[in-house]
């Protein structure tokens, strides 16, 4: 099937098109797709409950269409490829006709431990084909997949699980990380032990590591699969039935699932893959982020093999042996398309271009970027050095609740303009407003990122808790997908994303919110109280600064400093970890006894002459001893 867009006056009458007649638009698109059972609406929708529905009355399984579909066409040819950590490690390939059987097979498996429509099942895992394969086993049956990056902590994990109230954890002995290795299997145990609902765990020899089996709950990969036919029937789902959960942070409270449905997620994640990466038959697309993350969905499982494309899954790190791993492994692969964070690209640049020089690069057709803004020198490198000019670079904005990608160029037919996202995908209507609601017409003027239509793939309701799924998205500007970004537009139409406008801190591309790093500082039996705020950083875009009131501290401040790091790598996991921490007399807080993050913000990016108006705090004073603290961060920055 081909949904490509070639040119981009074909882009502005598609776009226009869209927009006069969404519904129109869009089952177009659907109709490419197969139906167990046609639907009779396009899209029902109004956002003040918010109740969105698309494609209604409709049946479908996902797997139909990213799998058996192919099978007549392409049934040979490869679906799956997997580049292990070690690059010593034989890789491995899996063409549409072996990954179905597998499917399949882990379909069945799952089915005989007892997993059905509608149940939870956790995926704790390392980057390996069976992960790929059991994401889509789980589609298979229509049961609900919820995965979880194995970067997270036992407690994170733990927290996931009881939320979602999995039946189910699929995981591995361990993973690879560089020259590290991680041991999964007991960080799950640890996990279980402080939640009820899990039946049954899986667990995949990975590492050949050394696993304690619980007996009657556990079970090895391998013998759950044996003997398991290699046929499985696709479950027919409702256009609206769940597809997975995925969980996020956000400005307060614990991580929330973000839910997406079946058929919206399918036309959405499927369209925008073949227009953005402008992908052809026969190509090799290379995505390297993780599938615990909605980008590792998206745009390394759905929308490329919904697309009958060669997908391309990496184990290992941008870093390891050398800095040359992913121009190596492109070169391997003859990669065509090449989908990578800017995080990982600033952490390359550091190394020079030798090691991207020193491979043969010529496949490459389309590079693109994805996470955080791309600051205009990391763009540069990446389009000089690894596109040699002559590759486009697709910067693309979107996010976990958006399910796929909302603004971007498309391959090499749009526009394109550093460190801007681009023109909205067809269907897609972007607003900009100020924070009294009123929308921003005039360009270059930064307003909130808001979507005024709905589009198939957005977030329905968060899992369990659906008013706040209205608090968080859609009360801040009534009628209105409120992104949490702040944006500005050009003349032309093309949008620049500033960054979040809200609580919420990009870390290499990972969302944190402040308030659960705090809440895990605050885990630490001697802080008393505790704010966390982000600051540019070289690599990562922002580091975590962490202002901690801890009264006993001492002379010990570094044995302090460590046990509070260790204490939110066991609340959350490593990627939380303040860069910063910093011992403080109190916070600047107003009357009313809130926090003012604001002064905070400016102490941590060392621009402490201009703080504003801080006559309404309880107590002014605390602000001199903070930045008199911060003294000693202003170095090495
Ligand atoms: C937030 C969403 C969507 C996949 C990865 C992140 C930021 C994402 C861009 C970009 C500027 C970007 C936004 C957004 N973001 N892509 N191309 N330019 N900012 O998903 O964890 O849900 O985070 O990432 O701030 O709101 P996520």
């Amino acid at each position: 099937m081909s949904l490509r867009i070639t040119s981009f006056e074909q882009y502005q009458e598609v776009y226009r098109q869209s927009v006069d007649d969404p519904d129109g638009f869009w089952d177009g698109v659907a109709r490419e797709f197969v139906w167990q059972r046609p639907y009779d609406e396009v899209c029902r929708w109004e956002f003040d409950t918010p109740d969105v529905k698309w494609f209604v009355g409709g049946q479908l399984n996902i797997t139909e269409n990213a799998l058996d579909r192919h099978i007549p066409t392409r049934g040979e040819e490869r679906a799956l490829l997997w580049e292990p950590n070690d690059p010593k490690v034989p890789s491995r390939t899996m063409t549409y006709r072996e990954l179905l059987a597998e499917t399949c097979r882990f379909a069945n498996a799952l089915k005989a431990l007892g997993v059905g429509k509608g149940d939870r099942v956790i995926l704790y895992m390392p980057m390996v084909p069976e992960m790929t394969v059991a994401v889509l086993a789980c589609a298979r049956i229509g049961a609900v997949h919820s995965v979880v990056f194995a970067g997270f902590s036992a407690k994170a994990l733990a927290d996931r699980i009881e939320d979602a109230q999995a039946k189910v954890v699929l995981t591995a002995d361990g993973l690879n990380r560089g020259a590290k290795q991680v041991l999964l299997k007991p960080i799950v145990d640890e996990a279980l032990a402080q939640v009820g609902c899990v039946q049954h765990v899986v667990v995949l020899r990975h590492l050949q590591a050394e696993v304690n089996m619980v007996m009657n709950r556990d079970c090895w990969w391998d013998h759950c699969v044996d003997g398991m036919p290699d046929h499985c029937h696709a479950v027919p789902m409702d256009s609206e039935d769940l597809l997975f959960i995925l969980y996020t942070s956000g400005s307060t409270g614990k991580p929330k699932g973000v839910v997406h449905t079946c058929g919206g997620y399918m036309v959405y994640t499927a369209y925008t893959f073949q227009n953005v990466f402008q992908y052809e038959p026969g190509d090799v697309y290379w995505c390297t982020a993780d599938l615990g993350w909605i980008t590792g969905h998206s745009y390394i499982v759905y929308g490329p093999l919904l697309s009958g494309a060669t997908t391309l899954m990496f184990e290992g790190i941008p870093t390891w042996p050398d800095a040359g791993r992913f121009w190596q492994v492109c070169q391997k692969w003859k990669v065509n398309q090449f989908y990578t964070a800017p995080t990982a690209i600033r952490s390359l640049m550091v190394s020079g271009t030798e090691p991207v020089l020193a491979c043969d690069l010529t496949s490459l057709k389309v590079l693109g970027s994805v996470g955080e803004p791309i600051n205009e020198e990391a763009w540069h490198w990446y389009h000089t050095h690894v596109g040699q000019g002559r590759c486009p670079v697709v910067d693309t904005w979107w996010q976990t609740e958006t399910g796929g990608i909302l603004l971007s160029g498309l391959g090499g037919l749009s526009p394109m303009k550093p460190a801007h996202a681009g023109l909205p995908l067809p269907g897609i209507q972007p607003v900009l407003l100020e924070s009294n609601g009123q929308e921003i017409v005039e360009s270059n003027t930064e307003g909130a990122l808001c979507i005024k239509h709905p589009w198939p793939s957005m977030i329905r309701t968060t899992y369990g808790d659906h008013k706040r799924c209205r608090e968080v998205y859609f009360s801040a500007f009534p009628g209105m997908y409120f992104t949490g970004d702040g944006a500005k537009r050009t003349a032309d139409g093309m949008f620049r994303i500033i960054g979040r406008v809200d609580d919420v801190i990009n870390v290499s591309g990972h969302r944190l919110g402040t308030a659960e790093i705090e809440d895990a500082i605050n885990a630490h039996p001697a802080v008393v109280e505790s704010a966390v705020v982000g600051f540019p950083h070289e690599v990562k875009g922002s580091g975590i600064h962490a202002f901690v009131i801890c009264p006993d501290v001492g002379r010990d401040e570094a044995d302090w400093q460590v046990e509070i790091v260790e204490v939110v790598s066991r609340e959350i996991g490593k990627i939380a970890k303040p860069d910063r921490i910093q011992f403080v007399p109190g916070l600047p807080k107003t009357r009313s006894g809130k926090i003012m993050r604001r002064i905070l913000r400016k102490v941590a990016e060392g621009q402490t002459g201009d703080l504003g108006d801080v006559s309404t705090l309880l107590d002014p004073s605390v602000v001199d001893a903070i930045i008199d603290g911060a003294d000693r961060f202003k170095t090495g920055r």
